[in-house]
């Protein structure tokens, strides 16, 4: 059985690598690349899995909110990607690292019944990454 939560965030961000020119930058990522960043409203799901308990529950809501809010919303709402998030400092601020950083972020505290079975976000109504977790 597999439970989805979902999640709001705003936060802003650019695309940029240390390891190519300014205007290698430019042509690799575009208006992302522009100097002082970009916001998106982001839409994270969150998916765990595993069998029901007594209750009929796969996981208490509240215990899999408060790991969320904690690990991830604290750190990531209207915060800028780029600056405030450490775990993103050596690494281009793309969705798909923030997807794995999460990652990271929720299974460094899990302590749920149920495993982390799929971090998903959508950047914009068009872009959605999903990263299915092992
Ligand atoms: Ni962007």
């Amino acid at each position: 059985m597999r439970l989805t939560r979902r999640y709001h965030f705003a936060a802003s961000h650019r695309l940029n690598t240390d390891a190519l020119t300014p205007a290698e930058n430019a042509a690799l990522y575009g208006k992302c690349n522009n100097p002082f960043g970009h916001g998106h409203d982001y839409v994270l799901d969150v998916s765990v899995e595993g069998p029901m308990d007594a209750s009929g529950q796969i996981v208490g809501r509240e215990a899999l909110d408060a790991l969320v809010q904690q690990q991830v919303l604290d750190r990531v709402d209207h915060r800028n990607l780029n600056c405030d998030l450490p775990e993103l400092r050596d690494r281009v601020a793309t969705t798909e690292n923030l997807a794995s950083v999460i990652e990271d972020l929720l299974t460094r505290q899990w302590s749920l019944p149920a495993r982390l079975a799929r971090v998903r976000i959508s950047e914009t109504a068009r872009n959605t990454f999903e990263l299915e977790t092992k």
